[in-house]
């Protein structure tokens, strides 16, 4: 590990520590009464119980569809962008780390995330999201293929459905050639990484934009004795490393972004438009010459009626690499419950093995 990683501060959502003007919302009011305080712009706060949060939100979400009633894109859009706006005025206390309303989850993040910090204000929706993200990270996340469960940090990807990491086993366990190292571009919560050195690779390079991945996934490293042998790096692409490897593997972000993508988990799902480019070009100096660059994709675009598809242009015009291998594998619902519409019924996910020209 380098120090870079100790020193990583994780991205985590905006406190307010100032003091600040606030309305306070109580047990005995009605929700549908406050929430014009909060569409006018002015902070509204718990003071009774979490569960006075979730009425108001609910409350915030009947009153702004009145206001949005428009169903096509642009306006549920701007309803999404207003609810947005308006819901994250709705603030709870937090002291010595815990919440300051009664019947509230506990939260550990609040200590982890925010150590020095004894006294300060939260937007619900953001403790709504450190809630599920503390009781993912508590219960863990079963991943049979690793025969392991990993425990996602706070703001970082991890798969809730594991046929991708199917394909690449299969891969893997046919794989013949050379193991000295192998370089794990967006490490996320290290599955792959985890699944390399576990068949067999001397040493891994992981690498993620995101810092919270790099610090998770060190940490989860340690816990599950692969960090004598897997690096990490918080870095775009390759990061700056002067290495070059017998295996690159890349599972990028499956979408091309349509908005300004924010930091974290947003580019987890979403590329722009000249990430595969750069990757590619990138790739072309950090693999060995007989090395393998594997990219795990999945039809999802195609699915939901997009054309793109980076990997074929890069075959198609970028005169780099050629493909050796493609293997696809049709997607498992993640729950039988789901109720959504079966639109991922056709979806695959895709291995392409690439060698250098
Ligand atoms: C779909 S997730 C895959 C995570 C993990 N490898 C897995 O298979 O579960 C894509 C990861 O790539 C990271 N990422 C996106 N753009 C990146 C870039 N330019 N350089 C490095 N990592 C990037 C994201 O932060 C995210 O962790």
């Amino acid at each position: 590990m380098t120090d870079t990683q100790y020193n990583l501060i994780p991205d985590k959502p905006e406190i307010v520590t100032s003091e600040i003007e606030v309305v306070s919302f109580f047990n005995k009011m009605d929700p549908r009464e406050i929430i014009s305080e909060l569409i006018e712009g002015n902070y509204v706060l718990i003071e009774d119980f979490y569960n006075n949060g979730l009425q108001v939100l609910e409350e915030l979400k009947k009153g702004l569809r009145r206001n949005h009633k428009s169903k096509n894109f642009q306006g549920q859009r701007d309803y999404r962008a207003a609810f947005r706006k308006a819901s994250h005025r709705l603030l709870v206390m937090v002291v010595d780390h815990k919440l300051e309303v009664k019947k509230a989850p506990e939260i550990g993040w609040l200590k982890i995330l925010y150590p020095e910090d004894n006294e300060f204000l939260i937007s619900f929706p953001d403790l709504q999201g450190l809630n599920s993200s503390w009781q993912w990270y508590l219960k863990g996340l079963e991943i049979e293929i690793l025969k392991l469960k990993i425990h996602p940090f706070y703001g970082t990807y991890f798969p809730t459905r594991f046929d991708h990491l199917m394909l690449f086993d299969k891969w893997l366990k046919k794989y013949e050639g050379k193991k000295n190292n192998a370089i794990d571009i967006g490490v996320g919560s290290g599955v792959l990484s985890f699944q390399l050195l576990q068949n067999g690779f001397s040493r891994v390079l992981g690498t993620d934009t995101n810092k919270n991945a790099i610090i998770g996934t060190t940490q989860e490293s340690e816990r599950l004795g692969f960090s004598d042998r897997l690096t990490l790096k918080y870095g775009d692409l390759f990061a700056e490393c002067d290495i070059k490897a017998d295996l690159i593997v890349f599972n990028p972000p499956w979408l091309i972004a349509k908005h300004q993508l924010a930091e974290g988990i947003d580019k987890a799902i979403y590329y722009e438009v000249d990430l595969f480019p750069r990757f590619f070009e990138q790739a072309k100096q950090h693999l060995e010459e007989d090395g393998k660059l594997i990219l795990l994709f999945s039809n999802l675009a195609e699915v939901i009626g997009d054309s793109d598809h980076p990997i074929l242009d890069e075959l198609n015009k970028g005169g780099r690499f050629k493909k050796e291998l493609y293997m696809q594998k049709g997607v498992k619902p993640s729950s039988k419950k789901t109720r959504r519409k079966n639109w991922r019924k056709d979806e695959k996910v895709e291995l392409w093995v690439f060698t250098h020209i």
